[in-house]
């Protein structure tokens, strides 16, 4: 297994340009299964989720072309096979995101139950009521959740009992092909959901409302082959502005989606960092004052994103003063805290959902081992305001949502290598 070598101190200073975004291409990926015709994604990100969602297309028997740059082409083969098999749902949770679609187009599919997840149970019960409220017939059989719809599905109104992003973009997804009018009450407002949207009214699909809690979906008939951009990923644009802020460096970060990120943006001038704001890139300097620790409380967009919590805990444990930081999303998502505290950090809990940071000077390198993959971003921020070396293991995480993230992290200052186990 890759670990990676950090060794401390260095700030983070010159110019990131930010990758295309995972969480916006996995679903967008998901959706070319509702046309046969040819779906074109620019600016995907090189990651290993999207190639484990490159492969569950090709098992479905989808074609998928990956061309310069990391545009690709989706078409659709003859032979399809319904099924999104367990190794490919299990090392992925979005690999469930091919269920309405499949069942949309094809009027079945057999796709894994995801099973445990490091960041908490995560469900997928939301999803299966809309797609029941839709006409399906869902039953679970042998750990697959098996869908069929022979006569297809039928518009109707959803109220999600939970903000799910997932949940929404599955549903959002079936109704476009459902016959009928759909309506989504407490939908995820994630920029996500809007990116996904765009993406199937570029395909044909008609959808008002996305961006807000309640979207309006009027099924069609049929969807077209499209061309569409990846946006940029606001969660590496607001990672890489943490880890400067706690190196207390300066960084430019050029294409990038400003307005995605205006929770995260207050937070970093809350603890005091000077930041500039253009039409597609933020400067940012952390040099310029004290850092104070500020306190989180994660929620649904358009609030502080549970995917930069741990990157935050990491920014508060070097700031000065005590900082309360509370996840209200998932329920497991601290393991983070425990390896930072072997690097020296001192945080504590109360109760399951907030940690208590209590800013101290300097951390001190460890070999440390990553849980998840924002979890693990957290580490290599600890591992760079450390003295001394820092040897994280179990890095698959990050690959998982990092583009390049040792080239990228080497071209503003720090020491970061990867020792290859291959
Ligand atoms: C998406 O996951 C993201 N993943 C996550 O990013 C992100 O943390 C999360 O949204 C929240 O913003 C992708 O976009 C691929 P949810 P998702 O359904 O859709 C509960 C990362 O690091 N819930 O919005 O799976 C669930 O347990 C990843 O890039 C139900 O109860 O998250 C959680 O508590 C990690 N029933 C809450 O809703 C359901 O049927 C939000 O989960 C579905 C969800």
């Amino acid at each position: 297994m890759d670990k990676l070598l950090i060794r401390g101190g260095n700030p983070l200073t010159g110019t990131v340009t930010i990758s295309g975004s995972k969480n916006s291409a996995l679903p967008i990926l998901a959706a070319s299964i509702l046309s046969e015709a040819s779906l074109r994604i620019a600016n995907v990100p090189h990651l290993n989720d999207v190639t484990t969602m490159i492969e569950l297309l090709g098992t479905i028997g989808l074609d998928v072309t990956v061309e310069e740059n990391m545009t690709l082409d989706v078409s659709t083969r003859d032979i399809l096979n319904l099924r999104a098999p367990y190794n490919l749902v299990k090392t992925m949770r979005a690999s469930f995101l091919v269920l309405g679609p499949l069942l949309a187009l094809h009027g079945h599919a057999e796709v894994s139950l995801p099973g445990g997840c490091a960041i908490g149970p995560r469900p997928v019960d939301q999803h299966l009521k809309g797609l029941s409220a839709l006409g399906a017939d869902i039953r679970v059989e042998e750990g697959y959740v098996v869908a069929d719809a022979k006569r297809g599905l039928i518009g109707t109104t959803i109220a999600m009992d939970v903000v799910t992003v997932g949940g929404t973009q599955n549903l959002m997804m079936a109704a476009t092909l459902a016959r009928g009018e759909t309506t989504i009450y407490n939908a995820a407002c994630e920029p996500e959901v809007t990116e996904l949207a765009a993406c199937l009214k570029a395909m044909g699909a008609q959808i008002e409302g996305a961006g807000t809690d309640t979207i309006r979906i009027d099924g069609v008939s049929s969807l077209q082959g499209a061309e569409f951009r990846i946006t940029p990923d606001r969660v590496e644009t607001a990672t890489y502005m943490i880890a400067a802020a706690a190196t207390r460096g300066q960084l430019l970060l050029k294409n990038t989606c400003p307005d995605q990120i205006k929770a995260v943006t207050a937070k970093l001038q809350e603890s005091g960092v000077s930041i500039t704001l253009g039409e597609d890139w933020i400067k940012l300097d952390a040099g310029v004052h004290d850092l104070t620790a500020v306190d989180i409380f994660t929620e649904p967009y358009p609030g502080f994103p549970t995917d930069m919590q741990a990157q935050y805990v990491a920014l508060n444990a070097v700031s000065e003063g005590t900082s309360r930081v509370t996840e209200t999303i998932f329920e497991n998502r601290f393991m983070h805290v425990h390896e930072l505290v072997r690097l020296g950090a001192d945080i504590s809990f109360e109760g399951n959902t907030t940690a208590i940071v209590k800013g101290v000077p300097r951390l001190k390198g460890a070999p440390v081992m990553a849980t998840d993959l924002r979890a693990s971003f957290s580490l290599v921020i600890g591992g760079m305001v450390a003295d001394g070396e820092t040897l994280i293991d179990r890095i698959y995480h990050i690959d998982r949502g990092y583009e390049c993230i040792e080239e990228k992290l080497q071209s503003v200052g720090a020491d970061v290598h990867r020792l290859s186990s291959r």
